[in-house]
């Protein structure tokens, strides 16, 4: 009786990070060694299992990948199979193409679909998983706020890069004298600028999830200066926010599920505070600098081990479940739990204390602790809760 190798799928989707080709290298070699399974990469997310673009990934087509950025198969943000833009004349309508993807699933013979993906990936992976497809999460992206893992991978490699960044800032900020600040992607959370903060020694860390007060910013900045410390080091996430403000918006994607792209509150703190201070004030945007390149040693082993238990979930039968890191270990959560959630920074996170004890000000003031300041009536009166 002929025995039939089981036929898995893999993708990767959203915005790209380090690690990504490393995922894919240990879901074929586990499949092939462990199992005798054949892989399909699906090119650029979801397009390719909608349109039919895929490649047979073999170990020979794996060799090297371990430590090479970006991703093999390709990637778009923009291909959610339930909102999926096609060009109808000069406009982009947006149609529900997901019974296609199921067909050429099936037609396909796949036994499985690993989805290598962030938020809005793992949302459109449980939707599948509702249409009956087999699907298995894997977690990534650099702004670590997928919410059921401790960790993503892409985090580590994008917090490497930023403290590299700010560890050069460093020398020249003390050389000018100057307030340099250094923005950090993150979206909505401010992960990033909180770890890449506290391992760069900034002074000042201003994340999303705690609206900064420029007067306190100010202050901080005064009083390193009568210390005799002529110069600070601010490390904002993109998308912070003052007290009572907005977060700033660099562009609207508009056929893109998540069509706001966020950028440049750097300009309008250094603006802030060069009028309050009089001191000089230098920005840089590290930006997608933080998506770029080879994984930090952390991140292959992460996507290693997630790639690795991805098809042994497969194998299992252990579908619909997102695989994750938990106390150092893998585990599963169900997709349907993740999608749709966001995992932020809490007032009262181990990291954040960490900063406090270091005297970093996290933009309140320092006649006030920072669960006053979080719970205080003016803050709350002063944010705009979107
Ligand atoms: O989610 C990862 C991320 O790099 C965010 O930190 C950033 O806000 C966004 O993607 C940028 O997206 P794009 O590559 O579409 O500009």
């Amino acid at each position: 009786m002929a025995i039939t190798r089981k036929r898995i799928g893999v993708l990767t989707g959203g915005g790209d990070c380090p690690g990504l080709n490393a995922v894919i290298r240990a879901v074929v070699k586990t499949a092939h060694n462990d199992y005798g399974m054949e892989v399909i990469g699906f090119k650029d997310g979801y397009e390719g299992l909608i349109e039919n673009r895929y490649m047979h990934i073999d170990t020979k087509s794996v060799s090297g990948l371990l430590s090479r950025g970006g991703t093999i198969l390709g990637t778009s943000n923009r291909a959610d199979p339930f909102n999926f833009p096609v060009l109808q004349g000069d406009e982009y309508v947006h149609l529900d193409r997901s019974s296609q993807a199921v067909l050429n699933f099936e037609s396909m013979g796949l036994d499985a679909l690993i989805c290598i993906g962030g938020d809005g990936t793992m949302n459109a992976t449980a939707g599948m998983a509702a249409k009956g497809i087999p699907v298995i999460g894997v977690p990534k992206t650099i702004d670590n706020d997928l919410v059921g893992t401790d960790v993503t991978f892409g985090f580590d490699s994008a917090v490497v890069s930023a403290t590299e960044a700010i560890d050069k800032i460093h020398t020249t900020a003390q050389s000018h004298h100057r307030v340099m600040i250094v923005e950090v992607m993150g979206r909505y959370a401010g992960w990033i600028a909180l770890h890449s903060g506290i391992a760069g020694g900034g002074d000042i860390i201003l994340i999303p999830e705690i609206p900064y007060d420029i007067e306190s910013v100010c202050e901080k900045i005064r009083d390193r200066t009568s210390q005799g410390k002529n110069f600070s080091i601010i490390v904002v996430g993109e998308g912070a926010k003052p007290i009572g403000g907005d977060m700033v918006v660099a562009k609207i994607i508009e056929n893109s599920p998540e069509k706001i792209r966020l950028g440049g509150i750097s300009h309008q703190l250094a603006a802030q505070i060069e009028g309050l201070t009089n001191i000089e004030c230098r920005v840089t945007i590290l930006g997608h600098l933080l998506r770029g390149g080879a994984p930090s040693a952390f991140d292959r082993i992460l996507a290693t081990r997630f790639g690795v238990e991805a098809v042994h979930m497969v194998e299992r039968g252990d579908f619909n479940q997102l695989v994750v890191l938990k106390n150092n270990s893998l585990s599963q959560v169900p997709l349907e739990s993740v999608a749709g959630k966001q995992r932020l920074v809490e007032c009262d996170h181990p990291m954040v204390k960490t900063a406090l004890s270091l005297g970093v000000c996290l933009g309140h003031p320092e006649n006030m602790t920072l669960d006053e300041y979080c719970d205080s009536a003016v803050l709350h009166n002063k944010i705009k809760f979107e």
